[in-house]
């Protein structure tokens, strides 16, 4: 036996107690005649005393020899400590030690396993092993698996079924770019790693299993961010039978209990809002209502005098920015120069101080009267004290532009705070989105989703008006989830193919399987999927997925502990039939 109990379990009850635990070394503190050691493991630190009058020789002096992290085994009696510790469970005891073993010698770490350590990222991630030892990561991990439990449980008591589906798939060239693996047995041919398990998952309700869930691994090859990795974790989810408004219900059930069973929080029905609302109110599909700051639309009332900037405009819009009319010149210039950043692109920003006493400054006070800024105040809600910032130019790159902003403005102001939880559900999305690019419409979910009945008309007139049942769960201002209804018929999936520019032979070389099963009797069926990282990290009060993902890649998208992806020998390229042509 290894140990009778753990580092962490270990208090006055058991003074007397003899035990064996067994763990790292933490510290040691070396007095001469007396050696302090502190014992880490998963569950805490235990305190280890070497006394040159009580502890044997031998024991002694092997204790002398202990370095930071070696791993050891020791037997001893739970004694009242001298001095206690009230910040940690195991303060009031520690361990007169009789035996000891190295177990195994460890080399100097590269970083201190300190809550508060001096190693930074990139050598924390090169042995991210030693990280993990460390409280805030081993902690995240603890979280994690917590709430995929309660997840799993969740759904498995709703009567939802976990089916694995395949890893190894078939490549298509719609959403993201696939990671592709080649096939030894099939010369010249690829598999492709599921950026999602989405048609698989409607094959289910084609088979009948009508509430499929699935905590699963999903490949991306696109650009990453700190809610990005290449590979990332969904729960995925599929219902048949259902409406949006099952759906819905069902998945804001899961995010209540969530938040009630990790957080303690009781949320009321979660607000629903429209895309186009979204984009108009927030300049944003994932708009964090945490806060207010509403867009003002203030065209009406700021085209009317000579002010050129805003007469050319498209849009004039604004933000009561809360309790800011005391911003100094050379604050308000700061975010002047922070709107100008390449990053957020405005040409220029035009503000308006209200005043306690009522009236109004802006910089724009040449061309309009107190008459005109008390408009603007009415409609972006600013009240005594605070400043309204606008911005003018094309409609939706300024939307995307004042959506910053706000973002920026809130965090400034300290008004994203992680324990507060605002979740929302964001419907009708557009169901297909012009790519000036390509020339051609794209499916702005997948092309699996359907279109709202009430605008079937619409697909051959004007197909960008088109709304789909589709809806997005976010949180806190990031997108944790999104699904839709699906097409369940296979000439509406066929009219969708041809809307997305395939011919009718590539659809059915790529999608063939799934139209060919559609006329084996599909239910109606439609579903969501969560991203696990994302709301994990964010009910952890995080916005970084990375530090709740054990082995994460960096944003070069390497793993740098193993150092992947990496060359392979000509043998297996010969056996996977490749030829590489690098030309450097
Ligand atoms: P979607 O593409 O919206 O939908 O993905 C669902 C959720 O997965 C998360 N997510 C990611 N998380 C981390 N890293 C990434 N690279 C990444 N990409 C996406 C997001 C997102 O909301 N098959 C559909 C779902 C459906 O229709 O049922 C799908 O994959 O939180």
């Amino acid at each position: 036996m290894y140990r009778s109990h753990n580092c962490g379990e270990l208090n006055a009850n058991h003074i007397n107690k003899e035990v064996t635990l067994a763990g790292w070394v933490q510290k040691s503190r070396d007095k001469g005649f007396m050696i302090w050691v502190d014992l880490r493991d998963r569950y805490g630190i235990t305190q280890l005393i070497f006394d040159e009058s009580r502890t044997e020789k031998s024991v002694f002096e092997l204790a002398k020899t202990l370095g930071r992290e070696f791993v050891v085994q020791v037997k001893g009696t739970v004694i009242e400590r001298e001095s206690k510790n009230n910040n940690i469970p195991t303060g009031e005891i520690e361990i007169l030690v009789s035996e000891l073993t190295i177990l195994n010698a460890a080399i100097l770490p590269p970083f201190t396993i300190e809550d508060e350590t001096d190693g930074g990222e990139d050598i924390r991630m090169k042995y991210r092993y030693l990280d993990i030892r460390r409280n805030p990561v081993k902690n995240a991990l603890l979280f994690r698996h917590n709430v995929a439990m309660h997840v799993r449980n969740y759904l498995s008591n709703q009567g939802f079924c976990e089916i694995e589906t395949p890893y190894l798939i078939k490549s298509t060239p719609e959403g993201a770019r696939d990671f592709v693996v080649p096939s030894r047995m099939n010369e010249g041919q690829f598999y492709a790693l599921p950026q999602s398990p989405q048609t698989f998952k409607q094959l289910l309700m084609v088979g009948g299993m009508d509430k499929y869930f699935q905590i699963v691994k999903c490949f991306r090859d696109e650009d990453l961010r700190a809610d990005r990795q290449p590979e990332f974790t969904q729960i995925d989810c599929e219902m048949a039978f259902v409406e949006q408004e099952d759906i819905l219900n069902v998945f804001e059930g899961l995010t209540r209990h969530l938040l009630k069973e990790i957080k303690g929080i009781e949320v009321d029905k979660f607000p629903r809002i429209t895309y186009d609302y979204a984009m108009k109110t927030y300049g944003n599909d994932k708009p964090d209502i945490r806060f207010d700051m509403k867009f003002g639309e203030l065209n009406e009332v700021a085209q009317h005098k000579d002010f050129p900037v805003f007469n050319s405009a498209e849009l004039v819009v604004g933000i009561a920015a809360p309790n800011c009319a005391s911003y100094t010149r050379k604050e308000i210039d700061a975010l002047i120069d922070w709107v100008k950043r390449p990053q957020v692109g405005a040409s220029g920003m035009v503000y308006v101080k209200c005043e306690a006493d009522g009236t109004y400054k802006s910089s724009v006070d040449k061309f309009y009267d107190q008459d005109d800024l008390a408009k603007w105040a009415e409609i972006t809600g600013a009240k005594a004290g605070d400043m309204i910032f606008i911005l003018s130019g094309k409609a939706d790159k300024t939307r995307t532009q004042l959506s910053a902003l706000r973002m920026e403005l809130a965090t400034r102001l300290g008004l994203r705070n992680p324990s507060e939880f605002a979740p929302l559900w964001v419907v009708d999305f557009p169901l297909l989105e012009f790519d000036e690019e390509s020339n051609r419409y794209h499916a702005m979910h997948h092309p699996f989703t359907s279109p709202k009945p009430e605008d079937f008309e619409l697909l051959e007139t004007n197909p960008g008006k088109v709304r789909a049942n589709a809806y997005d769960m976010v949180l806190n201002g990031n997108e944790i989830g999104g699904g839709s209804i699906r097409i369940h018929d296979k000439n509406l999936q066929a009219r969708m193919f041809n809307l997305l520019g395939f011919t009718p032979e590539e659809a059915e070389n790529q999608f063939g399987f799934l139209m060919n099963a559609f006329q084996y009797g599909a239910p109606p069926h439609g579903g969501l999927a969560f991203g696990l990282d994302r709301l994990v990290a964010i009910l952890g009060g995080q916005e970084t997925i990375r530090d709740f993902i054990a082995f994460p890649k960096n944003n070069s998208g390497r793993d740098v502990m193993i150092d992947a992806p990496s060359v392979i020998d000509d043998k297996q390229l010969e056996e996977l039939h490749i030829k590489l042509d690098i030309t450097k």
